[in-house]
């Protein structure tokens, strides 16, 4: 309800100036009884005593016409037009109201106020309504039949009642009935039932607003031809990609001007039709997500088009070098595409562009003087694509310009002047290029955000950036500045901060000056002795990131904080206890400490910290038991306790964090049975409890989804004895699918240069030590290895085609290797090796053709070893250890009967094929540790850019619109 009032606060700010009606009749005495009683009848949503200014001015002792919102009948005096939008008017408007006696309104406007009851069907007996605007008002249920007696109905807007539906057959009367209809406004109502078919739509139509009304299974492009079409919204209507192409427009008369399909799941090209609009002025085909192809010139060309928004599509090829001289263009947004080549030479003829976001894309080349010298621009964003070379020195004019965005490209050199001396500029990010040499003075005192960060910018910081007094976001992380050990300001209005890689080496002065900051890393610098202890009395804070430094003294005791929710005090010197006063800290959602040389116990508080939901202790020496009293309402999503020296036993209440998606418990010294109990976690995808005292069999799962999740199953170096649980093998579902992940999908989340992550991952998979930043998500894994497990491998292991490594090495495994194996068709590495199998070796192996790694050494296997494919690359000591075994690339021939050469492997070889399990969980924990990070970033400060397009945009279409 607050989030409501905020938005009709908003919108209804910009109505109130533009719906004052003034009439000048006396007012008929029965409709003014009426509306004194409909007045005394009506809640407000502030309070009781509340009345609306403009109801306020309805007083018994004027006259009627006279009041805010009533317009009368010249003649009759009779009340024709009512506007109490945005009225703050609360609840229903009952049956037995009064309101309903106005029977000669022509015009009724209820708009953006909280009427969260059905629509009554009593609105039918407003016959002469000719206007009627019933939007954003939270009415629900289904649209009265009796809708359909406003015959005269010129203009409907329903739009934003989420609960309201259409009956088809209501529907169908209302369309049969109003044929005056001009303008029908149902943007956001529930149209899954009706079907729209145009013949029955109203020809007159002029604007139809059809956003997000479920509506794309009925959809005909007939509704295109309607002849005097001139407004078409027809946005966020499919959920699902279900392979529709774009309309084709060609029926299309050519007064269509606004043209909104955005949200939509389109697929394939543009059709050539759309350049037989010659009328349109706004075109927005945005979020579709599939859209492809190359961008038509004939679009470009089209002479009328203010407004192009195709971003977040596939668009690919150069942008047509086609803008002529005339053109209307003032938002032009091609982002988040894939375009190539240099930036189009025709961009300077946009002389009347105001936005221009080309981010997000691969263009190449140069950013010529032609682009900057817009003089309307006010909004200018390069920023992601591979533009090179220097920027030009000297511009003519972009004073307008208050948005500046380049950064993640490739350019280099020194930052011109004036770039930095814009005088409009709010905005400037150049982070993440290549820029070198020094920083001439600030001169431009205006800006909010200041983002330098990831150059190869030199020398001292001018002293003009410390006294930009409205400074909101500033980051200068990861350059060569020299003489930057310390840092003192005065940013009054401060809310990010980033100065990682700077090689500080005492904290900041901010003491007490930045009551605003929420964002801080210091991150790998050189930082040592005691946190700050300014930095824990800073309420404001949000996001903590002290990672990597040479901080030895943790912070004894952390003063209440409800803001925190990002801690990161990893990789540093820390030792001594954790203090359980870190759950003084109430909102924190982010707690990492992890490598460091951290003592003592876990605090046990830390199990139920309601808002947690990344507990990251790992690699420290922390000792005693687990906490045990992990609560129902746990947010916990990543547990890392792994590389310390807990004890104890696996306490069963971890069962309750049904959030949990990875737990590493591995190289600690807990002794208990193997935690069954937590296949209740439905979203469990890492389990590791590698290298601890676990004993005894598997049991046999109980739950139908019982671990269904898990990508990652490492339960090697434990005593684990009985057979391999088969169950389990037949319920990992999610390593059963091969999904082939789009770029940018494949990892578990972004890397992004901004917040530095300290975590990255060395996986020796493969024979070779490999170090990630990010880990791709199908690196499904299966270790057993180092267990006493006996019997057969399961013949179901062959349906887990996702697999890409699996370990069974050094168990008491017998039987044949299953040929189900040669199903893995993923796989990549396979350790069999120190087992009691006894077969052939499967030729159905060599159908593997991605594996890099095979260890069947130590075994009982006996005949000729499978030739062909990988199976030619794989050495000697693949096979050691299995005297019946020959042919290549034994030197045993298996004609003859000649002793293989005894070979006696070395330590070291036999290493040379352990999995680094621990490894890939960091790695695999990191990423999505470092996702949440991001996640908080955006959601708690946002970064302008972000902001700016997605909310900006929207809002600017909307009120373009009404
Ligand atoms: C309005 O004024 C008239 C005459 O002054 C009076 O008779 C009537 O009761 C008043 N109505 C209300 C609702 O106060
Ligand atoms: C209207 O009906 C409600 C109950 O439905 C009743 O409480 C109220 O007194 C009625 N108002 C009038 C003016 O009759
Ligand atoms: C159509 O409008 C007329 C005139 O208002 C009305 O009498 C009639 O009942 C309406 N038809 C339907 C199906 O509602
Ligand atoms: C729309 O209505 C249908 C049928 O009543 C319902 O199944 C569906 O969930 C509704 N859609 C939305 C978005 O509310």
């Amino acid at each position: 309800m607050e989030s409501w009032a905020g938005w009709l606060l908003l919108l209804c700010f910009h109505m109130f100036f533009f719906h004052f009606s003034f009439s000048h009749s006396l007012c008929h005495p029965h409709d003014k009884i009426v509306l004194l009683q409909f007045k005394t009848s009506l809640n407000f949503f502030d309070s009781y005593d509340y009345v609306d200014p403009k109801i306020a001015t309805w007083e018994n002792e004027t006259d009627c016409c006279s009041w805010v919102g009533v317009t009368c009948h010249l003649i009759s005096g009779r009340v024709i037009g009512l506007d109490v939008s945005c009225s703050g008017l609360y609840g229903e408007i009952l049956p037995n109201s009064t309101f309903f006696y106005l029977s000669h309104l022509q015009s009724l406007n209820l708009a953006f106020n909280y009427i969260d009851f059905q629509l009554s069907s009593l609105f039918g007996g407003f016959v002469s309504l000719t206007r009627l605007n019933l939007s954003f008002c939270d009415f629900e249920g289904e649209i009265p039949s009796q809708i359909s007696q406003l015959s005269k109905l010129e203009s409907l807007d329903l739009s934003y009642n989420f609960g309201l539906r259409w009956k088809e057959s209501s529907w169908k009367k209302f369309l049969q009935n109003t044929t005056f209809l001009k303008e029908l406004i149902l943007d956001g109502v529930n149209m899954t039932l009706s079907s729209m078919s145009p013949l029955n739509l109203s020809t007159s139509l002029v604007s139809l607003g059809l956003e997000s009304t479920s509506i794309q299974r009925n959809l005909r492009s007939q509704i295109l031809c309607l002849p005097k079409l001139e407004q078409l919204h027809l946005s966020y209507n499919s959920y699902s990609p279900n392979g529709q192409h774009l309309p084709d427009l060609s029926c299309s008369g050519a007064s269509l001007t606004i043209l909104d399909l955005s949200y939509n799941h389109f697929e394939g090209s543009i059709p050539a039709s759309f350049s037989n609009l010659t009328h349109l002025t706004f075109l927005d085909l945005s979020y579709n997500i599939y859209l492809n192809g190359s961008i038509p010139s004939s679009l470009l060309t089209l002479p009328g088009l203010t407004f192009l928004d195709l971003r977040f599509n596939q668009f690919s090829d150069q942008i047509p070098n086609v803008f002529p001289q005339s053109n209307k263009f003032q938002e032009l947004d091609l982002s988040h595409n894939n375009m190539r080549g240099e930036l189009p030479s025709t961009l300077s003829n946009l002389q009347h562009l105001i936005h221009l976001d080309l981010s997000r894309n691969q263009l190449s080349g140069q950013i010529t003087l032609s682009i900057l010298n817009l003089q309307y621009l006010i909004f200018l964003d390069l920023s992601h694509n591979r533009l090179e070379g220097p920027l030009p020195n000297k511009i003519i004019s972009l004073s307008n310009l208050t948005q500046l965005y380049f950064n993640d490209n490739l350019l280099n050199e020194t930052i011109p002047v004036w770039c930095l001396s814009l005088p409009s500029l709010l905005e400037l990010d150049l982070s993440d290029n290549q820029f070198t040499g020094h920083i001439r003075a600030i001169v431009s005192q205006s800006f909010e955000f200041l983002y330098l960060c990831n150059n190869k910018l030199q020398g001292n910081i001018p002293q003009s950036i410390f006294t930009l007094v409205n400074l909101r976001q500033l980051c200068l992380s990861s350059n060569n500045f020299s003489g930057f050990h310390n840092f003192n300001y005065n940013f009054p209005k401060l809310e990010v901060l980033y100065l990682s890689s700077l090689g500080l080496t005492e904290f900041p002065k901010l003491a007490g000056k930045v009551p605003m900051l929420a964002d801080l890393d210091l991150s790998n610098n050189k930082l040592n002795g005691i946190v700050s202890k300014w930095l824990h009395e800073m309420d404001s804070l949000n996001y903590l990131n002290l990672s990597q430094n040479l901080l030895s003294t943790p912070v004894k005791k952390f003063s209440r904080n409800h803001n925190l929710k990002f801690l990161d005090l990893s990789f540093n010197l820390l030792t001594g206890d954790i203090s359980s006063s870190i759950c003084n800290v109430s909102s924190l959602n982010v707690l990492v400490l992890s490598h460091n040389k951290l003592v003592g116990v876990i605090p046990p508080c830390l199990a139920n910290l309601s808002s947690l939901s990344v507990l990251d202790l790992q690699r420290n020496k922390l000792n005693g038991t687990l906490p045990s009293n992990f609560s129902m309402n746990s947010l916990l999503n990543i547990i890392n306790l792994n590389d310390n020296q807990l004890e104890g036993i696996l306490p069963k209440s971890l069962s309750n964090c049904t959030e949990l998606e990875i737990l590493n418990l591995a190289n600690n010294q807990i002794e208990d049975k193997f935690p069954d109990w937590l296949q209740t976690l439905p979203r469990l995808t890492v389990l590791v409890l590698r290298a601890n005292k676990l004993y005894g069999p598997v049991p046999s799962l109980k739950m139908k989804y019982g671990f269904s999740c898990l990508l990652i199953f490492d339960i090697s170096s434990n005593n684990f004895n009985g057979s391999i649980p088969k169950s389990y093998i037949q319920n990992f579902q999610a390593m059963k699918n091969v999904i082939s992940y789009k770029v940018g999908e494949l990892y578990m989340q972004p890397y992004s240069s901004n917040k530095s992550v300290t975590e990255f991952a060395t996986i020796t998979t493969k024979s070779i030590p490999v170090t990630f930043r990010k880990i791709p998500k199908n690196f499904i894994t299966i270790d057993l290895s180092r267990n006493k497990f006996d019997g057969e491998i399961p013949y179901v292991i062959g349906e887990l085609h996702g697999l890409k490594a699996l370990n069974f090495s050094h168990n008491r495994l017998s039987g044949p290797i299953p040929q189900s194996i040669g199903n893995l068709t993923n796989l990549e590495s396979l350790d069999l090796s120190s087992n009691m199998f006894m077969s052939r070796i499967p030729t159905e192996l060599t159908n593997l053709n991605f594996l890099e790694v095979l260890n069947l050494s130590y075994n009982q296997l006996v005949g000729e070893i499978p030739e062909g494919k990988q199976f030619n690359t794989f050495e000697n000591n693949s096979y050691i250890g299995n005297s019946g075994l020959c042919g290549f690339p034994l030197s045993k021939n298996c004609n003859n009967t000649e002793q293989q050469s005894p070979s006696s492997p070395s330590f070291g070889q036999e290493e040379r094929f352990e999995f680094g399990w621990e490894a890939v969980v960091i790695g695999y924990g990191c990423g999505i540790i470092f996702g949440i990070g991001l996640g908080i970033f955006v959601l708690f400060i946002g970064k302008p850019e972000w902001l700016v397009k997605m909310v900006g945009g929207g809002l600017r279409k909307k009120m373009r619109r009404r």
